[in-house]
């Protein structure tokens, strides 16, 4: 059909071939066309970060990315950080520390946090306050996002990616009731 565009992209480990109009955003493509929901929009306009994704590693503001020119891409989002059954030790470490309020721009926040996790296992304070304002919250929960990564690394650090849910659940039912 004239003006669509095939691109051929692996999200989350998987591979897919799509036909997109050249207009098409990939925040649209991974929400609405593959059912990625994980990933959000907030302004729409690249100021606010919760759309983030990686895409080849790099984090990518996915309302500002066309999907056309992702032919040959990977892209990652937050339902690709961890096998099924299993959080990532960065989700894990965002549910200890409560750094949640509402949590719509957690995603965004933990996609960043994970790219420059990948670059560096233990990174200085500065560096996780530096990475981590390109995703705005407004529920303003940033000083539990700074712990959080912390947290990640200690975790990373030990060897320790991927934490069975089972585990998590049951620790938080221990928490909550101990
Ligand atoms: S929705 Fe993409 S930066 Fe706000
Ligand atoms: S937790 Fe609500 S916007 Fe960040």
């Amino acid at each position: 059909m004239r003006g669509l565009h095939r691109v051929k992209m692996r999200v989350n480990g998987r591979d897919y071939e799509l036909e997109v109009p050249g207009h098409e955003r990939l925040l649209d493509t991974l929400r609405y066309r593959l059912g990625f929901t994980g990933v959000k929009e907030g302004c729409g306009r690249g100021e606010c970060g919760t759309c983030i994704v990686l895409v080849n590693g790099e984090p990518r503001n996915s309302c500002l990315t066309l999907t056309a020119r992702l032919d040959g891409a990977e892209v990652t989002t937050i339902e690709g950080i961890a096998p099924p059954g299993k959080l990532h030790a960065i989700q894990v470490a965002f549910i200890e520390t409560a750094g949640v309020q509402c949590g719509f721009c957690t995603p965004g926040f933990i996609m960043v946090a994970k790219a420059l996790l990948d670059r560096n296992i233990d990174p200085s304070e500065e560096e996780i306050r530096n990475w981590l304002t390109s995703v705005l919250c407004r529920c303003g929960s940033y000083h539990l996002y700074i712990d959080a990564v912390k947290k990640a690394s200690e975790y990373l650090k030990k060897g320790v990616v991927f934490i069975d849910e089972r585990d998590v659940r049951e620790k938080l039912h221990l928490r909550v009731v101990g």
